[in-house]
């Protein structure tokens, strides 16, 4: 069935409060709830209609009475009481669970022996009957009895009760949380943990303990967590002003989940991969991944967790505002400038993608049909991009505003983003109508940009005109509100100032676009400025504008500012890489232009830009990003090679840079290891480095990769190494992965770097390696990161071998996707969205991938998110 938007009602009845008891063994569980029920105005004996998920339920009363069977109805799915009473009454259900079964991984499962939960999005109806949807607020109380080896600790959300010992080795805590909440927001933890603890004093001087529970002997990894953990609870009182609310603060890593992790109110749960960290086994970009997660939960407790959202088509209300968030907090701990390029790379190289293909929707949709495949690029980081042109339209002043506005009216409500844009409007006193089309219609707009320099006059013009494609089931476009933050550099590199500009409306440094195309006239300029237009990415545009080589070079060499330093410099990059596939079809050399190289050459000599910058400058883009743009007909051999003469030509011109960047990172290797801006920064520069110089496969450069992988003293260093050797098909490839395997094979989050590397190595027998390590003891299809670093990366990160001419690589997905299927379709899922492409590649290469598509739809008793996904992937 088809959910829509338009469709909303309230329940006829609220749940004014809820008890939980579960009673856990590791034979089976119960569950006792015992809701308070009253009818809404006008709703007084209406039937109450409960959401399940595959329950048994074994008594059920109402003030007490056991209900006889003529007056109920309980499906797996579904309890109907016909004939409630006329006023508040209370409903006592008893299910009976069996957690360990539980492969799909939403509801009550076990992940190495611990007990946990994930209820987002409709994971409680797993639990007990409910009204399984975010508008239904509630006050929990839960009790959890377990044994008492096998589940010392015992968490719910809130604060703790009470706890205390009973007989047969029994064991029992009581946890109260006063905040309503829904039931998605609803967790429960039992199990043998170790904990990293330690305090946190908020601004009105409340101490609250604050705990990240590990698997035994793990404590030490969870230090980072804790320490990014106090930085966000710090950060949010500073900058939001929010402060925390329970007396406890808890978060337990486990290793089985869906997903990155989840904002249960008080006890926040974490995929491990997400906690766990110390040098010897996590990289820079993991740390950052923590920081950036823990903050993200944490920063929920306000944004989603005191005010949540109606219904799931709100879910960006939540998601979009805290990922905002999160980069806020990440730029301000790092680089603000390398935070925005790779939050920009990430959106064009996963939400452009969706946006552009099937599975396109808006920020907020309409109608689903499976809420869990909403979880999207589109509805988190376009829908933070969304939050940041906001901001940028109203100003920062009365951004802060509305947000405190917005706290006001809706806290402890199920809000609307109609809700949430209206405090902005109200904060500013700008009319936000026309900006709601960011959220409801799906697409990404392309920005074409046409200029005119009159000598004569001084007067220099733009024409910008905006254009969003169909999507499916939105034929039609309306204009959009897009502001372009500017400037108009001058010959010396600084900003010109007109003396006036007309055509449209300029917000300091920001032209705000509302019209299909406009004119924009800058007078009384000395010279013809460069354009440099969208600074910071000021909007999720595609831009189309022909600057010339030259133009470009410049900006990549002036711009004040560094997003659009990194643009140049990438579009540079881009346009090379797209002519020289083109060649490659064509059966011609590919050859580039020297100058734009020799720019960047210079810019990795400047002392002024720091190192984790010159990175980004000199990473040149993915074969995967090489193919969005080449955007049809798209042979992934051909981009391949197009991209291999690329990298060779950089690596050649600039080598004896690049040698003496990994000669200064060898230099610094004996420092301890932080895993900051600067220290980050500083490897991702030379490992950058190192992966150019090694694409000639020289004997000096594999030296070298080799050397370093054997005297690596973090894991960045390591896997940066392995890597390599891995991709080059070096002779010491085979030998260094034993070796890594040998050292962390017990490691299960470094297998799946190991597993990564090898899956998503550019090789022809990547296939059979790929399939060889699905029978391998340190593999499982029952954990959802496995799957991801083995399966996901191959379909992701390896273009030309999952994307094979003969099909092979489509078809053994294909085949994982059905087998996973029936286990965990969240993760079947997610896997399938790795097709969404399917349609860009040249014909022979679709019709494989079609075939593989239609051998997953034939198979019986498709789950829906599976379902879902494929009928809207072929439509
Ligand atoms: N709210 C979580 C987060 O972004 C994501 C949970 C999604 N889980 C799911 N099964 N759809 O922080
Ligand atoms: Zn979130």
């Amino acid at each position: 069935p088809v959910i829509r938007l338009a469709d909303y009602r309230p329940t006829p009845y609220a749940i004014d409060k809820v008890d939980l008891e579960f009673d856990l063994t590791a034979e089976r569980t119960l569950v006792a709830a015992s809701l308070v029920l009253s009818p809404r105005a006008g709703t007084a004996g209406e039937p109450l209609v409960l959401d399940g998920g595959e329950l048994t339920l074994v008594r059920i009363a109402i003030d007490g009475r056991e209900l006889s069977a003529d007056d109920y109805e309980a499906s797996a799915d579904r309890l109907t009481v016909k004939a409630p009473p006329a006023g508040s009454f209370r409903l006592d259900m008893t299910t009976r669970l069996d957690p360990a079964a539980n492969t799909k991984l939403m509801g009550l499962y076990r992940s190495s022996g611990t007990w946990c939960t994930q209820c987002e999005a409709e994971g409680f109806r797993r639990i007990t009957y409910y009204y399984d949807r975010p508008d239904v607020l509630s006050v929990f109380t839960v009790k959890i009895t377990a044994p008492k080896t096998e589940a010392p600790i015992l968490l719910s959300n809130g604060n703790p009760v009470s706890s205390g010992n009973l007989e047969d080795g029994r064991h029992f805590a009581v946890w109260h949380d006063p905040w309503p909440k829904p039931s998605y927001l609803f967790a429960l933890v039992a199990g043998d943990l170790d904990a990293f603890e330690d305090d946190f004093t908020t601004m009105s001087g409340r101490k609250v303990k604050l705990a990240v529970y590990v698997e035994k002997g793990n404590a030490p990894k969870a230090a980072y967590a804790m320490d990014s953990l106090k930085r966000s609870m710090k950060w949010d009182e500073e900058v939001f002003g929010r402060e925390y609310d329970l007396d406890v603060f808890n978060v337990v890593a486990v290793s089985d989940f869906n997903m990155g992790a989840m904002e249960n109110k008080g006890l926040n749960i974490f995929n491990d991969k997400y906690v766990l960290a110390d040098p010897e086994i996590a990289t820079d970009t993991d740390y950052a991944g923590i920081e950036a997660v823990i903050a993200h939960e944490y920063f929920h407790n306000w944004t989603g967790d005191r005010i949540t959202c109606r219904d799931w088509f709100q879910l960006c209300l939540k998601e979009g505002l805290t990922v905002f968030r999160d980069q806020e907090f990440s730029s301000d701990m790092r680089s603000r400038a390398v935070k925005r390029i790779s939050d920009a790379r990430l959106l064009r190289s996963q939400q452009f993608p969706e946006d552009g293909g099937p599975l396109a929707h808006p920020v907020r949709p309409e109608q689903y049909k499976e809420i869990n495949n909403f979880y999207t690029a589109t509805v988190y980081e376009k829908g933070a991009e969304v939050i940041r042109m906001l901001k940028t339209l109203i100003g920062d002043d009365a951004f802060a505003r509305g947000m405190d506005l917005y706290f006001d009216r809706h806290d402890g409500e199920a809000a609307t983003v109609e809700q949430f844009i209206a405090s902005f409007a109200d904060a500013s006193g700008r009319d936000l109508e026309p900006f709601m089309v960011w959220y409801r219609e799906a697409g990404t707009p392309t920005v074409t940009v046409e200029e005119n320099w009159d000598e004569a006059a001084r007067r220099y013009r733009l024409t910008l005109t905006q254009e969003t494609p169909a999507t499916p089931g939105q034929q039609t476009k309306k204009p959009r509100v897009i502001p372009v933050r500017f400037g108009l550099v001058g010959p010396d590199g600084g900003d010109m100032q007109p003396s006036s500009i007309a055509g449209a409306e300029v917000n300091g440094d920001t032209l705000i676009l509302t019209q299909p195309s406009h004119t924009v006239t800058f007078e009384g300029l000395p010279s013809r400025p460069v354009p440099s237009l969208f600074r910071g990415f000021s909007a999720p545009v595609k831009v189309r504008q022909s600057l010339s080589s030259a133009d470009l070079i410049f900006l990549l060499a002036n711009d004040a500012d560094s997003f659009n330093r990194w643009q140049a410099g990438t579009t540079l990059a881009m346009t090379a890489l797209v002519k020289a596939t083109q060649q490659v079809r064509a059966g011609q050399a590919p050859s580039f232009e020297t100058a734009p190289i020799d720019a960047l050459g210079a810019l990795l000599d400047d002392p002024g830009l720091d190192a984790a910058f010159k990175a980004l400058l000199i990473a040149v883009p993915s074969e995967n990003d090489v193919a969005r743009e080449v955007a049809e007909n798209v042979d992934p051999d051909a981009v391949a090679a197009a991209h291999q003469a690329y990298r060779r030509t950089v690596a050649g011109r600039l080598a004896a840079r690049l040698t003496a960047i990994v000669a200064a990172d060898d230099a610094a290797a004996g420092a301890p290891y932080v895993p900051d801006a600067a220290g980050s920064g500083r490897r991702s520069l030379a490992n950058t480095a190192l992966d150019l110089l090694s694409i000639t496969g020289s004997a000096e450069a594999m030296a070298l990769v080799r050397r370093r992988f054997e005297t690596a003293t973090n894991m960045t260093d390591r896997m940066a190494a392995l890597t390599i050797l891995v991709h080059r098909g070096d002779a010491d490839a085979e030998a260094a992965l034993a070796a890594f395997f040998e050292r962390f094979g017990n490691v299960p989050l470094v297998v799946d770097k190991w597993l990564s590397a090898q899956a998503s190595a550019p090789l022809p027998g990547a296939l059979d390696k790929v399939m060889a390590l699905t029978r391998h003891p340190a593999f499982s299809f029952g954990n959802p990161n496995r799957v991801r670093a083995l399966i996901g990366a191959f379909a992701t990160s390896n273009p030309t071998q999952f994307g094979r001419a003969d099909g092979k690589g489509f078809g053994f997905v294909a085949d994982v996707i059905s087998r996973l299927d029936a286990a965990n379709p969240q993760l079947a899922a997610r896997l399938l969205v790795t097709f969404r492409s399917w349609r860009s590649y040249e014909p022979k290469r679709r019709a494989q991938a079609e075939t593989a598509l239609r051998s997953i739809q034939i198979k019986p008793q498709l789950s829906r998110d599976v379902a879902d996904i494929l009928e809207r992937t072929l439509a």
